[in-house]
């Protein structure tokens, strides 16, 4: 038996050595291959593969350089976005090959939740706390996309932010640095895969670094300030992780950082990233942020702009001309080294060599293959499944749902129940013809659907009350779809109110007067504030912007055929004031709720709607015999045990979650940090018991001269089920 196994441990030794090996020797060929190619171009067209230009549409102000296929064939353009589809990239591609160096073009775009087959907006997946789900979701999005002849989506985006005025907290993970980094590898594992190569992945981008989730006053492309140990400690971690998951891109953001825009900031690109972190890969520019240093005051001009943005570290420019017009002229007159530009050209002829470019211009421009994968249904199936994931059930007096089966007839109010593009949301490739609504999926299930409109979105007036109280009250039940239309939030759709509009609030008002059973159904790309219906409607769900499969799944959770098992990632405010609200707030020398001298307002309270975590079931879960063990295992500090029972009437799902509060340290800390969780299927009376292991990863944070650090001392361990209710028992390490 000892000497099989010596005989099994000397194959995996050789097997891995001999993997090493042809790696390397694959590294070596690609060197080889990267170096002499180099040695042939001019300045000028090592100048074009830092150029990036926009084709048919614009995602960002659309006064920059549009697809010129002349240059394309001079070999004076690296990267293309905003084309795609198999023939379309293949004739872009195809003038590439008419090129001196025949270097192929990279073609990007934001594919950010689905590709044609619409995804549950990011922030509404990061709600399903399911991370097999949400890579799922983006290996999808990858198989589609690529496809589309696509190489590369400048996703995700791992902003943290605390802000849910800012509109692009849609297209993140929410508010919470521990799980927006584990999101964040999810998402690089499934668009990338294990294998550029493979013409079903594509290149993920991460973006924006850095800290763009903390513009002041959530005003989009505002000013970011922060101290360092805020940004390493809260901000940094996500862009991180991403890093570590293999991602192969960065993305500048549009803001300042420490005082210099972040697309010309040494610091972050130069010395973080790509020093510190030993990023290989390359980093873009956001649509035209290298000239918008300009705008910055940062930049005098174009020249200066392109200097500041190439010596930072800024690979590839984004739509705007700096590089393209300036960069021969600042090596021939000396104010650059040839190398900067050759060390940026070289790290992004790296990836199309990864992506099996150079073997294969053509590999992922197949119309065949394109109209097979392209709104397929395993790709709607997997919609489906992320989108019933992804609602969370936020109240359910006299336990109104799930709908009983016997259910004859249901009210349905509301224009956002019969709209395919509203369920789109921001940043969407889906075709919204394909979006089947709520009101599609009801009749599909055979109830009688007595629908009104009962408000207009535009004007915010209630239309026609007596018709919408006629339909409810020849009705068993009443579902009304609320909420935001889609271009309600996303880039550049910061709010200054994120109440739901006054019309929608009161119109629930009139309709539970009746009396009837009412179920709210929250649409919506953020946070939002809803305080009359929070208190008035018995039911509501959170149910975000589903996008291709939005009506599907709604139903299924309305009638029970899944159980909800969202839970909230970012803070729901209950009022405009409050924010930036969020739960992992520091201690203060004049803590909440103490006495008169402490930290509140004196017209509001200082609680959420909603807190981070918050999530209800159509079952219930008894948390019990929280406990620590000691652990024996390298690195495990201890082990913290809990029993979870289903106590209710329903097979179900929990996110058991785990927090942590250092109770003294060298530098102020958060009250509580999330630091695990697991989501967890209990069968009815079923009880299992959670283990969470207590590594440096749990107790650790950044001290002020950015070093990772754990204290021995106290720590507070808690567990429950959302941010607020929690279970607790002390530590010592
Ligand atoms: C601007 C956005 O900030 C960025 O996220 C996006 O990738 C680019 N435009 C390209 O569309």
């Amino acid at each position: 038996m000892k000497r099989l196994i010596s005989f099994l441990f000397c194959v995996a030794v050789f097997m891995l050595c001999a993997g090493a090996e042809r790696e390397t020797k694959n590294q070596k060929e690609m060197n080889r291959f990267i170096e002499n190619l180099m040695k042939q171009m001019t300045l000028e067209e090592k100048i074009g593969q830092l150029s990036q230009c926009s084709g048919e549409f614009a995602t960002g102000p659309d006064n920059h350089r549009i697809s010129r296929t002349e240059e394309i064939s001079q070999g004076l353009i690296g990267s293309m976005l905003n084309v795609s589809g198999a023939e379309k990239t293949r004739q872009m591609q195809e003038a590439a090959m008419q090129s001196r160096l025949k270097i192929p073009l990279i073609f990007g775009q934001d594919v950010i939740h689905g590709f044609r087959t619409g995804f549950p907006i990011p922030l509404a997946e990061a709600a399903s706390f399911d991370l097999k789900a949400i890579e799922q979701s983006a290996r999808c999005a990858a198989i589609e996309a690529s496809a589309a002849g696509l190489h590369w989506t400048f996703a995700p985006m791992v902003d943290i932010s605390w802000d849910a005025r800012w509109g692009r907290v849609l297209e993140g993970a929410g508010e919470d640095p521990y799980y927006g980094s584990l999101v964040a590898q999810a998402r690089v594992r499934g668009f990338q895969g294990n294998d550029l190569s493979a013409n079903n992945t594509i290149m993920a981008c991460v973006k924006h670094f850095a800290a763009y989730g903390a513009p002041a006053a959530g005003k989009d492309y505002n000013s970011v300030d922060m101290s360092m140990g805020h940004f390493a400690n809260f901000y940094m971690p996500p862009y991180q992780a991403a890093l570590e998951a293999g991602a192969a891109t960065f993305m500048s953001a549009f803001n300042d950082f420490n005082n210099q825009p972040s697309t010309g900031n040494s610091f972050l690109l130069r010395h973080l990233l790509k020093g510190e972190w030993g990023f290989k890969g390359f980093v873009v520019s956001d649509w035209g942020s290298v000239q918008e240093m300009i705008s910055h005051r940062y930049a005098r001009d174009e020249r200066e702009a392109a200097l500041k943005g190439i010596t930072a570290g800024l690979d590839m420019e984004m739509v705007s001309e700096c590089y393209r017009h300036n960069l021969a002229q600042l090596v021939a007159d000396g104010t650059i080294d040839e190398e900067l530009i050759d060390d940026a050209v070289r790290r992004i002829l790296v990836k199309k060599y990864e992506l099996g470019l150079f073997e294969d211009p053509f590999r992922y421009c197949d119309v065949e293959r394109e109209k097979k994968i392209t709104h397929s249904q395993p790709l709607r199936d997997a919609s489906r499944h992320m989108a019933e994931r992804s609602i969370v059930l936020l109240k359910n007096e006299q336990n109104i749902l799930p709908l009983s089966p016997n259910i004859k007839s249901v009210a349905l109010i509301g224009p956002l129940s019969k709209s395919q593009k509203d369920m789109c949301g921001a940043w969407s490739c889906a075709d919204p013809s394909r979006v089947i609504t709520l009101y599609e999926a009801m009749q599909q299930r055979g109830v009688t659907i007595n629908y009104s409109e009962g408000y207009d979105l535009e004007s915010d007036k209630i239309v026609d009350l007596p018709h919408t109280l006629a339909q409810v009250n020849r009705s068993d039940v009443v579902v009304i779809a609320m909420g935001e239309e889609a271009w309600e939030s996303g880039e550049m759709r910061s709010k200054a109110d994120i109440n739901i509009p006054a019309g929608q609030q009161q119109l629930v008002e009139e309709i539970v007067k009746t009396g009837k059973p009412v179920v709210v159904l929250m649409m919506c790309g953020r946070p939002v504030i809803f305080n009359t219906i929070r208190e008035k409607a018995p039911a509501i769900l959170c149910t975000w912007w589903l996008s291709s499969e939005a009506g599907p799944a709604i139903c299924n959770v309305l009638w029970g055929d899944y159980n909800p098992s969202g839970k909230l990632p970012m803070t729901f405010p209950q009022h405009i004031g409050q924010i930036p609200l969020y739960y992992q707030y520091k201690s203060t020398g004049r803590p909440a709720g103490q006495d008169v001298w402490c930290t509140k307002y004196i017209d509001q309270s200082d609680q959420p709607a909603y807190p981070f975590g918050y999530g209800l079931s159509y079952t219930r879960f008894d948390y019990s015999n929280l406990r620590i063990e000691k652990s024996s295992e390298e690195g495990v500090y201890a082990n913290v045990l809990v029993d979870v029972t289903n106590t209710g009437r329903y097979d179900g799902e929990e996110v058991v979650q785990f927090y942590v509060r250092d109770e003294y340290a060298s530098i102020t800390r958060p009250v509580k940090e999330l630091r695990g969780f697991e989501k967890i299927a209990l069968k009815r009376g079923e009880t299992r018991t959670v283990k969470f292991p207590v590594t440096d990863k749990q107790l650790g944070f950044y001290d002020n001269q950015m070093n990772y650090v754990v204290e021995p001392g106290d720590f507070t361990f808690m567990v429950g089920p959302n941010s607020q209710e929690v279970q607790s028992v002390l530590f010592t390490l």
